[in-house]
């Protein structure tokens, strides 16, 4: 037996060292970590355990009989982040490129069933030149396998990749089929087809990094939810994403103890609005001072600005924010705000973290840009989503709600349990101008001063509008409050609501305008 122990343990030793010394250094050379340091820094220590570590691949072709290629290429496996179970896998570049064939797909696959029966989050360390080219048809199988599996682990566990080098062609659709994209400036980049293929067939000139890289995919496309400095800084996020979310659907949310009390008054806020309606202050502001500990997670803190999504607890319990930007085009909402407020809205819904939004909201952003863009379409996403969740939903209206926008900030008509406004809110179907010049149109026009004639008008419309009484009056506004007790009103409400159920007609599924 202990020659047996001997050769297993040395067989293992072998493939611990993955594609060898010279790969290694290559590797790091280009600020890259290997796959199992990655996973050392994930894993709380020394809890990481290898799943199918003796896989081989079994093709023949293209002199790959001849080719070792160890672990084939990717290290599958489970541990403890945080003290809780994640699974994972994590594919090496020092392996043939960390190219995917049928074999490494397979382990993937194994790691994948494994999450979805156990019921706990998947993580995905993506490093990889794509299908291996070699085996051909097996490979994209393998693709084809994970894909369908993303499909089921949705909204079942939470799903993140973190994009670490090349991801090109088919391997990029697992990462969108993932809740969390995560991508590390500069060392990696993901594209459909490469600069190659693009000056091939439309010849456009482009870089990897202009084309896809982390910068491009967080500001322009909205792809990647999370652009990191390096493999680190990547890995710690991931980590600090992973405490906010439950194992599954059915597990209950992680409790952080926080030194916060729910009772904090955040004077601050009192004198956050300016005097000017059309000038903008900081919502993040607001969301930190609502927040435990002045701490939030934002996704997508370079795309859409113009909406906020995060992250933050409020007496240690998980919290979706969504926030109008109203120091980013006013905080209007166009096709990109709503898709990313949307999924985020659809993310937490899935996954009980109760919903708190904060409104100050112009309207949606005109012109032919956006309608030919389809923001009938995509603006519906976000009343779909809205109206579909059934998490606590809490509404406090900060300044502006004006017309549609309003609606789709999650009104009460679209199942908010319970809609606040600061005194400085102002809920309406559009700006006193705008709404003067239509329906007082005539008198204006045939005015002796009709610029005098719409002032006077306007704030006529303003006193009856422009407030938070007109609608608290109709108890369409449950609450006006201070928006110093905002912080004590949203914890009070959120643990009166934390057992909500709500049960809605049974069917398939929802038909989201996509
Ligand atoms: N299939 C098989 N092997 C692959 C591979 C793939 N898709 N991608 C990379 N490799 C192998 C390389 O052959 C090389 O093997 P070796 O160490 O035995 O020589 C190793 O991985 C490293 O690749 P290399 O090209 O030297 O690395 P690089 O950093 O210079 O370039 C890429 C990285 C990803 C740009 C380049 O490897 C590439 O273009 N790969 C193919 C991408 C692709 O078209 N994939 C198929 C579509 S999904």
């Amino acid at each position: 037996t202990a020659g047996k122990i001997r050769e297993f343990e040395k067989r293992k030793e072998a493939l611990m060292l993955m594609g060898g010394d010279e790969m290694i250094r290559k590797q790091h050379e280009l600020g890259k970590l290997t796959a199992r340091e990655r996973l050392d820094l994930l894993f709380d220590n020394g809890s990481f355990q290898e799943v199918q570590l003796f896989t081989k691949h079994r093709s023949t072709l293209f002199g790959l009989d001849k080719k070792e290629i160890p672990a084939d290429g990717v290290i599958t496996g489970f541990g403890e982040v945080n003290g809780r179970v994640v699974f994972a896998a994590a594919q090496d570049f020092t392996c043939s490129g960390g190219s995917l064939g049928e074999m490494q797909a397979k382990k993937i696959w194994k790691v994948m069933d494994m999450a979805i029966a156990a019921g706990k989050p998947f993580v995905s360390l993506n490093d990889s030149g794509g299908a291996r080219i070699q085996e051909g048809v097996p490979a994209l199988e393998g693709y084809g396998g994970i894909f369908y599996r993303n499909t089921l682990a949705s909204g079942y566990i939470p799903q993140i990749t973190a994009t670490m080098g090349p991801t090109a062609g088919g391997a990029v659709y697992s990462p969108a089929l993932t809740d969390w994209i995560f991508m590390v400036k500069k060392s990696s980049y993901m594209c459909i087809t490469g600069p190659d293929v693009i000056k091939a067939v439309i010849g456009e000139e482009v870089t990897t990094e202009a084309l896809g890289g982390a910068v491009v995919h967080s500001t322009k496309s909205g792809v990647c939810h999370f652009a990191t400095n390096d493999d680190q800084d990547c890995i710690n996020k991931i980590r600090t994403l992973l405490s906010y979310l439950p194992d599954s659907c059915h597990s209950p949310l992680p409790l952080l103890p926080t030194s916060d009390t729910p009772d904090r008054e955040c004077l601050e806020l009192d004198e956050i609005i300016p005097d000017k309606p059309s000038k903008g202050y900081d919502m993040k502001k607001v969301i930190l001072e609502i927040a435990d500990n002045a701490e939030m997670m934002e996704p997508h803190a370079g795309w859409a600005r113009n909406i906020i999504v995060a992250f933050i607890r409020i007496m240690g319990r998980p919290v979706g924010v969504i926030a109008n930007n109203p120091s980013f085009g006013a905080g209007v909402l166009d096709v990109n705000a709503s898709d990313k407020a949307a999924r985020f809205i659809r993310f937490c819904d899935a996954f009980n973290i109760p919903l708190l939004t904060l409104a100050d909201v112009p309207g949606y952003l005109p012109g032919t840009r956006q309608e030919w863009a389809g923001i009938i379409t995509h603006g519906a996403k976000m009343l779909h989503a809205y109206s579909e969740a059934t998490v606590p939903k809490l509404t406090v209206v900060i300044r502006k709600d004006y017309g549609g926008a309003y609606i789709g900030m999650c009104s009460k008509q679209l199942g908010a349990d319970y809609v606040m406004a600061w005194p400085s809110a102002e809920i309406a179907v559009m700006g006193a101008d705008g709404a003067c010049n239509i329906v007082y149109r005539k008198e204006i026009q045939t005015a002796p001063d009709p610029a005098a004639k719409r002032k006077e008008l306007a704030s006529a419309y303003e006193t009856q509008f422009n407030n938070p009484y007109f609608a608290a009056g109709l108890g369409i506004v449950d609450e006006i409050i201070l928006p110093r007790e905002t912080r004590k009103r949203v914890a009070f409400l959120l643990e009166t609501f934390k057992e909500k159920k709500e049960t809605r007609v049974t069917k398939k599924h929802n038909n989201i305008p996509l």
